[in-house]
């Protein structure tokens, strides 16, 4: 029912659970929700938004899903002022120079255009190469779109709505395999509804606990099931409320998992108020936050939950 090419992109992955399979044999965990929506982009070919707190996993999603389906992966990072040239393609002027001066010295100039516009002249950045790339195909992360300027964001709806970019110079080019095409925003603005509307959309929230646990078990083995596990229990603590809000950024997954990293580099065995205070530089990244993570809050944290 359901035509050729919808299958072909979902290929590799029949299922959710044969996506949560292939992304945790390349190191990363997702919950069901997530796969769902990583599934359904695939099947659907839309780009699909993630947004989320820092360090919560938008980037490595896009990573492990590239190695997962053996695709390759391009990488456009976003920031105020990116320009068209650096995400599409740009002219090697230096190189038109020396065609032309050349061609002038044989007094064979018949058409400048087509002479200095070759596809050899042209130099591809992610997005163009990510529309040209061969079977099977490249993943595009576009990372951090928050940060890019308005138009910019512009620019991105014609290869977000229809896989395809109007280069004036050669015609439109079109993808001959869509993209899988992530987009990834810290939601430090708003992104404009004509983006939003061509793309799934997923809020990657924190992770559940056993979750986190799973994720800092896999990626720092030598922490011990132990050690894991009151790191995971501590971190899930600090972002819960109320303390969560007497912090001005809560720690994402990337600061749970170097923690455990430093905790082993440390040779701790067992949480304490002590290590906890003197380590609070890997949890939080603000002065006033690692302040806040006084031996006093660190006592209650480490108590057990029923607080007795
Ligand atoms: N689901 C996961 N499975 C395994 N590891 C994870 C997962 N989520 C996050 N991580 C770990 O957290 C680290 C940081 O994740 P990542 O860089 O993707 O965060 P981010 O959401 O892109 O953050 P930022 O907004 O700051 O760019 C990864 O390198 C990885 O070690
Ligand atoms: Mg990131």
């Amino acid at each position: 029912m359901a035509d050729a090419s919808l299958n072909a992109a979902a290929a590799p992955f029949g299922s959710i659970d044969a996506l949560v399979q292939g992304l945790a044999d390349c190191g990363y965990l997702a919950d069901r929700r997530l796969a769902t929506a990583v599934y359904l982009a695939l099947r659907l070919q839309r780009p699909l938004l993630l947004e989320g707190e820092p360090g919560v996993g938008k980037t490595e999603l896009a990573k492990a899903l590239a190695a997962a389906l053996r695709r390759e992966l391009l990488r456009l990072q976003c920031y105020d002022g990116l320009e068209q040239r650096e995400a599409l393609y740009e002219w090697n002027y230096a190189a038109q120079l020396l065609h032309m001066r050349a061609a002038k010295a044989r007094g064979s100039v018949e058409d400048i255009e087509a002479e200095v516009h070759q596809p050899r002249y042209l130099i591809r950045r992610p997005l163009l190469q990510a529309l040209q790339a061969p079977p099977p195909g490249a993943v595009l992360l576009i990372d951090e779109v928050d940060r890019a300027d308005e138009p910019f964001e512009a620019f991105l709806l014609e290869y977000l709505g229809e896989y395809q970019v109007s280069i004036p110079e050669l015609g439109t080019v079109r993808a001959a395999v869509p993209p899988v095409t992530i987009l990834t925003s810290n939601r430090t603005r708003e992104l404009h509804d004509a983006v939003k509307r061509r793309c799934l959309y997923h809020w990657l929230d924190y992770p559940a606990r056993e979750r986190e646990l799973a994720i800092v078990r896999a990626r720092v083995p030598d922490a011990g099931a132990a050690l894991s596990a009151q790191v995971a229990d501590f971190v899930q603590r600090l972002r819960g409320q109320p303390f969560a809000n007497a912090f001005q950024r809560a720690p994402g997954i990337a600061e749970s998992v170097e923690w455990a990293r430093a905790l082993v580099a440390l040779d701790t065995v067992s949480l304490d108020p002590e290590v906890v205070v003197d380590t609070a530089g890997i949890l939080f990244k603000q002065r006033d936050d690692v302040a806040a993570l006084n031996a006093q809050l660190a006592t209650e944290l480490l108590a057990p939950a029923d607080g007795a």
